[in-house]
């Protein structure tokens, strides 16, 4: 292993430590770079910087892998519920049977919304944006249970609300926004199960719960349950270290979910796949246009930042789509377009030479809508599956003794000094 690295800069030479995590992932220490040399480093994005240590999620770009706390995502989506990943994550270890059943009767006990919360709902214009309202639910939840945060309160307790109220607020806005009776959760179901009731039950046509579209439901929020230091969780970092409470944490996080770049991708493929059906587009034509520099059209749902293989997650999204599509019988027209463009693509030498390949996203969407959940909630469904994941991300991040307040530096490019001039002589 190496142990140094040398940089020489200015005449000088300085000898900066190397880090290196349990699967090999190499780092040169910089912190005393800026104090040594007076130069700091450029990295717009992030893309070669590491923000922390972390022991919760490995993922591979080159290789398409992604373990959460160790154990392959195949695994856990073939194996696990939503709920035991998420204790898996915030733990750091898998339940026990008991702690499973425990976390099961919090998560009943916590399921239901603070009376006063509803009227946030019934006041918002109607169409608003479901992301923006939860976003601020969930930010208003500091005021509504302001003992939680108290440090009599068992943070786990905290966590566990957090993952149940999300539930039913991201239910409650849908049924709100449509303008129909808010179904109460159930005690006897489970968390996704629970989720669909509360989504689609009615007096008149009562819900038929299916177990297929329980598991995928399971699997999509399994899959969505962590991935490492994306955007909306490097959010929840940088947010989380100016010491500020986890809900108005989790709020910014959600906030940078909604972005069409990062959770809002589901959303944007699947309208990408209207615009195409509705106006009659070749695949030929959106992959020459995905293509053009000067165009803007960008194929939704393609290319990640880590990920230069096939997405490991979008492997099983696919398989899970085509389950529950032929288990209902749905022909979906856009799921015929999607594999179609995919195959396209992948192909295609400007896709094949950038390492462009399909992303969780890419097939998200389809599964959500077999599943019956309207596009404007594909991003809730992502928020409420990431959860989880912020929440062992931002437990990690206050509990680390070399976390510090997030403050990076910037090169100045503007103006050098000069004076002011009275508004009359301007
Ligand atoms: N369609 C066409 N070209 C693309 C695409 C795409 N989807 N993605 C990347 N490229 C091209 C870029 O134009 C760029 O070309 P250039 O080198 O000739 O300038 C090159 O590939 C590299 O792309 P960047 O945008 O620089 O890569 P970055 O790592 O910054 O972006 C991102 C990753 C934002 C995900 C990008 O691939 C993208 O916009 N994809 C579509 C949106 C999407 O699906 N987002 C969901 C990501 S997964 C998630 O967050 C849950």
């Amino acid at each position: 292993m190496k142990e140094f690295a040398k940089l020489i800069i200015d005449g000088k030479e300085l000898t900066l430590p190397v880090i290196e995590g349990s699967e090999g992932e190499m780092a040169i220490d910089i912190r005393s770079l800026r104090q040594e040399t007076g130069y700091i480093t450029f990295d717009p994005g992030f893309g070669n910087t590491g923000t922390c240590k972390s022991t919760i999620t490995y993922m591979n770009g080159e290789q398409g892998i992604l373990r959460y706390r160790g154990i392959p995502i195949e695994q856990l989506a073939e194996y696990s519920s939503f709920v035991e990943t998420a204790f898996l994550l915030i733990a750091g270890m898998l339940p026990t049977r008991e702690e499973l059943t425990r976390t099961s009767v919090y998560l009943n006990d916590f399921s239901l919304l603070h009376e006063n919360m509803k009227g946030f709902y019934r006041n918002y214009p109607p169409k608003s944006h479901p992301m923006g309202i939860l976003s601020a639910m969930i930010n208003a939840m500091r005021s509504f249970y302001p003992e939680l945060i108290d440090i009599d309160e068992d943070i786990n307790k905290t966590y566990l609300r957090l993952i149940s109220k999300i539930r039913t607020m991201a239910a409650m806005a849908y049924r709100i926004s449509k303008g129909e009776k808010v179904v109460s959760p159930r005690p006897d179901l489970c968390y996704c199960a629970n989720f669909l009731n509360m989504m689609f039950n009615n007096a008149v046509v009562p819900y038929r719960l299916d177990d297929d579209m329980v598991k995928a439901l399971n699997i999509f929020w399994i899959l969505h349950a962590d991935h490492e230091q994306n955007c909306s969780t490097t959010a929840v970092r940088v947010v989380g270290s100016g010491k500020v409470n986890i809900y108005a944490t989790i709020s910014a996080g959600i906030s940078a979910l909604w972005g069409p770049l990062h959770g809002g991708a589901n959303q944007a493929v699947i309208n990408m796949l209207e615009t195409i059906q509705k106006n009659g587009m070749t695949i030929k034509e959106c992959i020459a246009k995905a293509k053009d520099k000067d165009d803007p059209f960008r194929l939704m749902g393609f290319g990640h930042r880590v990920y230069k293989t096939y997405d490991p997650r979008a492997k099983i999204m696919k398989k899970m789509t085509d389950v529950l599509l032929l288990k209902t019988k749905r022909k979906d027209p856009l799921l015929d377009i999607a594999k179609k463009l995919e195959e396209a693509a992948l192909k295609d030498t400007y896709f094949k030479e950038k390492n462009l390949y399909p992303n969780v996203d890419f097939y998200a969407g389809i599964l959500l809508r077999a599943l019956g959940i309207p596009t404007n909630m594909f991003t809730v469904m992502f928020a409420i599956g990431r959860l989880p994941g912020w929440i062992a991300q931002w437990k990690e991040d206050v509990s680390d003794p070399e976390t510090r307040l997030t403050r990076p530096r910037q090169i100045y490019t503007g103006n050098q000094i000069h004076d002011y001039i009275p508004i009359d002589k301007r």
